[in-house]
């Protein structure tokens, strides 16, 4: 019989070179992981010299006044801020003059799947989720509940609620599980999501629903994608999981991965795993460079800047 094909881990897309970040993965992995506060404090302040997430991240009021330009990403169209679009941007920066002791970011991989890490992200004071993903219907226990801030690629909402432009109430109940959070909508990311992105923001008016949208600022996304240029992500759109690391990196002390493992099968027992926790629709690998996004966010746990959870949390 032809030899037994080996249980190797892949990624969920093409990758030249993934082997060897897999096989940094598991190896660093398994040495103590030690906070080291200079690495951590020179990487934030390069950071937020950068990029100010702090008061850019976000469309407010101070940084977008009426009568300025938003200039979208790629073909760089421009739409000019009138007093109405200006009256729904938030008044001042969530963010501003905030920071928070500990944050967990939570990718959203299968390697969450059966974890039991939902104690330990929801311990954290502030937690970011990525897409919508669901934190009920059993998924509690590996992937808590708290959530401080969800993010939401506006194909989501074309894709799973009709853009929206008929029955509205099941995406209205769908949000529910994320309580009074802040629901970041890439409005301005490329002219085809703004005209439902602002539909998202009147349902959630309309229904008195408690999350709290706001918008992404393209600038922002622009400078984080420099930045991350300048460290050696050289392909790519930044996926949405690097960047909320980028904006956890400057809102809080410490912070913590979960979810975050491009590849097909566990680092350690080898089984196979679902591209998401929740589903195995192929994440986007042609337009993120996920595995070098992921050897970055690697280097960053082995200098001690955030801490990647890897394995199960009990
Ligand atoms: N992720 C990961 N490993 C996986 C799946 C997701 O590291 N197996 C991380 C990525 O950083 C990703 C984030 O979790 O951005 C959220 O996942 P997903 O919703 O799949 O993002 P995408 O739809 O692929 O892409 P986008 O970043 O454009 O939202």
């Amino acid at each position: 019989p032809p030899p037994q094909k080996k249980n190797v881990t892949q990624p969920f897309g093409p990758c030249e070179g993934c082997r060897k970040i897999i096989d940094k993965a598991v190896q660093r992995y398994s040495q103590t992981w030690k906070k080291q506060e200079d690495n951590y404090q020179n990487f934030r302040s390069n950071l937020s010299s950068e990029c100010h997430g702090l008061d850019n991240a976000i469309i407010t009021q101070t940084n977008t006044p009426v009568g300025s330009r938003i200039v979208f990403n790629g073909i760089r169209k421009t739409l000019k801020v009138t007093p109405k679009l200006f009256s729904i941007f938030a008044k001042e920066s969530p963010f501003s003059n905030k920071t928070w002791d500990t944050c967990a970011v939570v990718g959203s991989g299968g390697i969450l799947t059966n974890s039991s890490c939902g104690n330990a992200i929801d311990s954290a004071q502030f937690v970011i989720r990525c897409n919508l993903p669901p934190v009920d219907n059993g998924y509690e226990k590996h992937v808590g509940v708290k959530t401080d801030l969800v993010t939401a690629n506006p194909s989501i909402f074309t894709q799973n609620y009709g853009a929206l432009i008929g029955q509205r109430r099941p995406f209205v109940e769908r949000l529910r599980t994320y309580g009074n959070s802040l629901l970041l909508l890439p409005a301005f990311s490329y002219t085809l999501d703004t005209p439902v992105s602002l539909r998202v923001f009147s349902t959630i008016k309309d229904f008195h629903s408690p999350i709290r949208p706001v918008f992404l600022n393209p600038e922002y996304f622009r400078s984080l994608l420099l930045f991350w240029r300048s460290q050696g992500l050289y392909r790519g759109q930044l996926s949405t999981g690097i960047s909320m690391v980028s904006l956890a990196l400057e809102l809080c002390n410490n912070v913590d991965l979960y979810g975050f493992w491009p590849f097909s099968t566990h680092p350690y027992s080898l089984h196979n795993l679902t591209s998401h926790y929740y589903d195995n629709r192929q994440p986007k690998f042609i337009v993120h460079a996920m595995p070098t996004e992921f050897e970055l966010l690697l280097q960053l746990h082995s200098q001690g800047v955030l801490r990647l959870h890897l394995g199960d949390c009990q």
